[in-house]
């Protein structure tokens, strides 16, 4: 496999309105984010990729835009974006930003006129199609809405949403609103970005047709569609072409063999991918099921192209939570770090995961302010189910989960902001999780981090190795190994909350790192991890 920086990056995920308050209104911003430039610079990762910041009413927290060229005011303003960029720069990081352009608000400019008539200028900028109000056009669902088809009382027709009604899908057939999105990109690359993560980027090609669908619950019919490939060349070739920029796209409904068509390296659209086999598909750890994921996406990537890995984010509850263990946190927070750390594809931190903060669940359905989680609610109480087993249905996956403050130290409010009112409850095991707590101890989760991302700058097996699971069919141990250039580097891991005995050797002298003081012999203490060389 080439080398390139990129494939040796550790990606840290800063969801700026829950990060750091810097002016005490309750909601984080850049310049909190600034404040705590340090403290990611710590860390020793590479690239930080920010949560949308733009223009936005905030339906979808950042993810519905209104102006891809100003500054949400909850944010800051474009002068602490710029300080940013130049601060991040100053300590040796990239600074990737989020490009939604599937969609736009329904408060865009571009939409504003594309409502106001059939024959406006930007008429054709979205997805139109006609129909009898109170009959959508088709069975399809969206992601956020029980149609993705709202009716418009201007045009007399439906426009189409994969998300929330108020945010319209962009007609990418459409060659002006292609070339508009490439200029603004261009824009940003000027400004001294370093790349894009880019949202849902395979919904932005639609089916040939509207036609209804057999299972509309499958939301498959959204994206991956063919001719997506052409429109991500186009944007290669128009913006990205001849650059250095960091490309990572969020590609829901693709398995291996797809996905390798957005990231291989001869085909010129994407650097690497999120896909959702683990994230969307795995209710807690699926071990066998994991196994074979990882292996597929290895089989199928290497070594043309490199994938990532990822295992909470803003929209998936934290790891520990979902994966790991709440009362094995320690130890099941380093486990899975050490996992993400050395399996092949590019690691993803999401904010707070390197000191283990662990998802909420709210016990006032009120409390959960995603638009997501609150249509969802709300169409299954209509519906007629009872609001208890709607919640607690609902309580595991919600988006909110991941997205209280990030846990600061033990002072009020985490030390996330001076305010009394968090935009989103503190989770209350802030008085012992914390990064203050996590720096004074040297057995925490964050110095285990700390030591991971430092062995990937130094060892390139970590990176560029081949990949062999050794115990496919263990039920409880992961059991695999990386070799590059006759080094070898074996990882064994106990996803059990139970010992569990191996046969396998496990030579004292070669235990480069672990998360229980004594690596044993024969045994594996429950999440025990361990990484051996060869
Ligand atoms: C992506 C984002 C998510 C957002 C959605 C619509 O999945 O990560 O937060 O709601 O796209 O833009």
């Amino acid at each position: 496999m080439n080398q390139d920086w990129w494939k040796e990056a550790v990606v840290y995920q800063v969801y700026w309105r829950s990060f750091k308050d810097s002016n005490g209104d309750g909601m984080g911003d850049l310049q909190g984010v600034i404040e705590k430039l340090d403290y990611i610079a710590s860390l020793g990762v590479d690239v930080i990729w920010l949560n949308p910041c733009y223009t936005s009413p905030d339906i979808d927290n950042g993810y519905d835009i209104a102006d891809y060229y100003t500054i949400m005011e909850k944010a800051g303003t474009m002068s602490d974006l710029e300080q940013l960029i130049g601060a991040a720069h100053d300590r040796g990081l990239k600074l990737i930003l989020d490009l939604v352009v599937n969609h736009t608000s329904d408060q865009h400019a571009w939409f504003k006129d594309a409502r106001s008539s059939k024959s406006s200028e930007k008429a054709d900028w979205y997805i139109w199609q006609d129909g009898v109000k109170g009959t959508p056009p088709n069975n399809w669902r969206s992601y956020f809405a029980p149609s993705p088809w709202t009716w418009d009382e201007t045009r007399e027709q439906y426009y189409f949403h994969s998300f929330a009604s108020e945010q319209p899908d962009l007609n990418w057939e459409n060659r002006d609103v292609r070339q508009a999105i490439y200029t603004m990109m261009r824009w940003w690359t000027d400004k001294g970005i370093d790349g894009f993560r880019m949202d849902v980027i395979n919904l932005i090609k639609k089916r040939a047709t509207f036609d209804d669908v057999e299972n509309p619950l499958d939301l498959s019919y959204l994206g991956n569609q063919p001719g997506v490939h052409d429109f991500l060349q186009e944007m290669h070739q128009e913006v990205l072409a001849g650059t250095d920029l960091f490309t990572v796209g969020e590609i829901p409904f693709v398995g291996p063999e797809d996905g390798l068509l957005y990231v291989g390296e001869d085909r010129n659209e994407l650097r690497t991918l999120f896909h959702f086999e683990v994230a969307d598909d795995m209710e807690t750890m699926d071990l066998p099921r994991f196994k074979q994921i990882q292996k597929q996406w290895y089989e199928a990537l290497y070594p043309h192209g490199v994938a990532s890995q990822f295992l909470n984010n803003h929209d998936h509850t934290r790891q520990v939570t979902r994966f790991g263990s709440e009362r094995y946190r320690i130890e099941s927070a380093k486990l899975l770090g050490l996992m993400l750390h050395t399996l092949p594809g590019i690691p993803y931190i999401y904010q707070g995961e390197e000191i283990g903060m662990t998802g909420i669940r709210f016990s006032d359905p009120d409390a959960y302010q995603d638009v997501a989680f609150r249509n969802q609610y709300a169409e299954r109480i209509a519906a007629g189910e009872s609001p208890g087993t709607v919640l607690s249905s609902m309580q595991m996956r919600a988006r909110d989960n991941s997205r209280t403050p990030m846990q600061w130290n033990a002072n009020k409010a985490a030390g996330f902001t001076e305010s009394n009112y968090p935009w989103m409850t503190v989770n209350p095991n802030y008085l012992d999780i914390n990064v203050e707590a996590a720096e004074q101890d040297q057995n925490s989760v964050l110095v285990f981090y700390r030591t991971l991302i430092a062995l990937r700058k130094t060892h390139p097996v970590m990176v560029y190795g081949v990949y062999r699971d050794l115990a496919i069919q263990d039920p409880y141990l992961y059991v695999y190994e990386r070799e590059l250039d006759g080094v070898t580097w074996r990882i064994i891991l106990n996803l059990h909350d139970e010992a569990v005995t191996t046969t396998l050797s496990l030579p004292k002298e070669q235990l480069v790192l672990s998360n229980y003081e004594t690596g044993d012999t024969v045994q594996l203490a429950r999440y025990e991890a361990r990484l051996y060389q060869y």
